[in-house]
């Protein structure tokens, strides 16, 4: 564990955070805490990983427009009507205001969003040839950046009337981000979060997917930690004020097992071919809990 970085400063030097106070009168004794819990084993957030207030407003001011989208799709999208269309949306209305779609060329991505069909996990490309049909669950995927901040949120829709399975797993992954929002508060850890993930999961008969999970965001799309959700109770990194990360749970209604499109590179599948859903937020850690900044 790499704890350099919280090597001591003067106690009358100024903080490392930026606030402009004295090292004292600040983080201290937040440093102090910290590094109690690295010599009991559990690992700890890097200082990058703590965002200031003037990140955090940054990133809520990219949360607002991220939500204002996904809001704006919430209202369009329906039966009949090609993903490529989502995409078109997505772009024109994050430019609108403001921002950039933030998949966009991210790593080659070719699209603004990511339309997840079905036994699709995520990571769908949105195509003028995929039509979304009377029973579908699609994931919207949307991620925004706005001066230099990251967010990302998503959402399920059903489309027309769909079976009690599709309804089922819509419901359940919802239940489970839910869950792990409950969890999240400083001077717990990640696993805590992950656990009351999969608990609930499990306990209505249904998988969370291991091999892609979320990540800490903000200044950039992807940041450290990847957040897993199936993770035990006091196990992972520690939560502390200041961290910014997603929690967005895949949830299986059979085998946790995915793979991944070979003609596309991206696309993520469940290797059963049963419905696959997923929600999306972005959370902030305050001083006494969680601040859900896109919701
Ligand atoms: N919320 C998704 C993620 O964090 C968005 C993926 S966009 C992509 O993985 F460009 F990476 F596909
Ligand atoms: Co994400």
């Amino acid at each position: 564990m790499d704890i350099s970085m919280y090597k001591k400063l003067g106690r009358n030097d100024k903080c490392w955070c930026g606030s402009g106070r004295k090292y004292k009168a600040c983080h201290e004794a937040f440093d102090d805490k910290v590094l109690r819990y690295s010599m009991e084993g559990h690992i700890i957030p890097d200082r990058d990983m703590i965002k200031t207030k003037e990140q955090l407003d940054g990133i809520r001011e990219s949360s607002k427009i991220n939500i204002a989208v996904l809001d704006y799709v919430a209202g369009k999208i329906k039966e009949g009507m090609a993903t490529e269309e989502i995409d078109r949306m997505v772009y024109e209305e994050t430019m609108r205001l403001g921002g950039i779609p933030a998949p966009l060329h991210f790593d080659g991505y070719p699209k603004s969003v990511c339309t997840s069909i079905n036994d699709q996990v995520c990571h769908g490309i949105p195509s003028e040839d995929v039509i979304l049909k009377k029973g579908d669950i699609v994931n919207v995927d949307v991620s925004t950046a706005y001066k230099g901040y990251f967010s990302d949120s998503s959402r399920m829709f059903c489309i027309g009337e769909v079976s009690d399975e599709a309804a089922k797993i819509v419901r359940v992954a919802k239940e489970c981000m839910e869950k792990g929002i409950e969890q999240v508060k400083p001077w717990k850890f990640l696993g805590d979060m992950a656990d009351a993930v999969h608990s609930h999961a499990l306990a209505n008969g249904c998988s969370v997917v291991r091999d892609i999970g979320g990540h800490g965001i903000g200044l950039e799309f992807h940041e450290e930690p990847f957040v897993s959700y199936v993770t035990r109770k006091g196990t992972e990194m520690l939560m502390v004020p200041g961290m910014v990360f997603t929690i967005e749970p895949m949830v299986n209604l059979g085998t946790c097992e995915i793979f991944i499109d070979d003609g596309n590179g991206w696309t993520a599948y469940t290797d059963d071919g049963k419905l696959s859903a997923q929600w999306e937020v972005t959370v902030a850690v305050t001083e006494d809990g969680c601040e859900i900044l896109t919701y």
